[in-house]
């Protein structure tokens, strides 16, 4: 891990030689933050689509068996495609693959978004579950608001979007409703979207870059360049917690 820079007094940020580290430090924060739990609560943790995320469940699903009481863990998705759940473009269909099948996950810890079903009463129903479940955890609830989660997995596009949040839609970090339904503007593929509160919301997000594609937008947001305002990914504030990015050389590149 090279040393951490500080663009962003409320962003810590740390740099990987190797995916296989950034996914190893995840892996040990999710330990950490999970053993810390008081014995009665569960950990919330909400998973992303995307390359960098695929990567560090492979990771924990080799390396994590022991190391975490998967059963104190609940699964959520921070987003999902309109498909059914066998689709190839399946968010879920990914994480079953790729580490949700390896770990004693028990299967009523895991809440998946049925992008098989129509969006609008998807959301409406993703919603509802995630709210209800979160607020009864007490640990989770706050005076007011969007429930806690514990730690959000995010990734970054290129163009600045994260979960499925693209630029030109500043109104999905104002709504109330938790879960939305979105479209992927370049293929107009459906999706469902959780909404910047519940995102600005959770103790911990945590955004996994890697790759010269995204050196572009991680240094013209992180570095605060032109337009790096109107991006999506600047509307997730610490606001009732913290914002970690981990990212691989590749993808600091353009970090002076
Ligand atoms: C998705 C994700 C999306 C993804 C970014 C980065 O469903 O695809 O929610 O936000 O995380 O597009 O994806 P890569 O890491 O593959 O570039």
């Amino acid at each position: 891990m090279t040393t951490i820079v500080n663009y962003d007094p409320r962003i810590s940020l740390r740099i990987f030689e190797k995916t296989n580290d950034l996914a190893a430090y995840f892996a040990r924060l999710l330990a950490g933050r999970v053993s810390d739990m008081h014995e009665n609560e569960f950990f919330s943790l909400v998973l992303a689509g995307g390359s960098t995320p695929r990567t560090v469940y492979e990771y924990l699903a080799a390396n994590c068996r022991e190391a975490i009481n998967w059963e104190r863990v609940k699964i959520f998705w921070g987003d999902e495609r309109c498909v059914a759940p066998d689709n190839t473009e399946s968010n879920y269909k990914m994480a079953k693959e790729s580490f949700l099948d390896y770990l004693p996950i028990p299967g009523n810890n895991i809440f998946r978004i049925r992008g098989e079903a129509d969006p609008d009463e998807e959301s409406k129903r993703y919603s509802e579950i995630a709210g209800t479940l979160i607020q009864a955890d007490k640990h989770a609830v706050t005076a007011a608001g969007p429930p806690l989660f514990d730690l959000i997995m995010l990734g970054l596009g290129e163009d600045g979007h994260t979960a499925s949040i693209f630029p030109g839609r500043p109104e999905l970090f104002e709504t109330d409703q938790l879960f939305v339904p979105a479209r992927n503007p370049y293929t107009g593929q459906r999706r469902i979207t959780i909404t910047g509160k519940a995102i600005n919301n959770a103790r911990l997000k945590v955004f996994l870059v890697t790759g010269a594609a995204k050196a572009k937008i991680v240094a013209q947001y992180l570095g605060k360049k032109k337009g790096w305002e109107s991006l999506p990914v600047s509307n997730v504030l610490p606001a009732a917690g913290e914002i970690m990015f981990l990212l691989d050389n590749d993808a600091a590149s353009g970090l002076g």
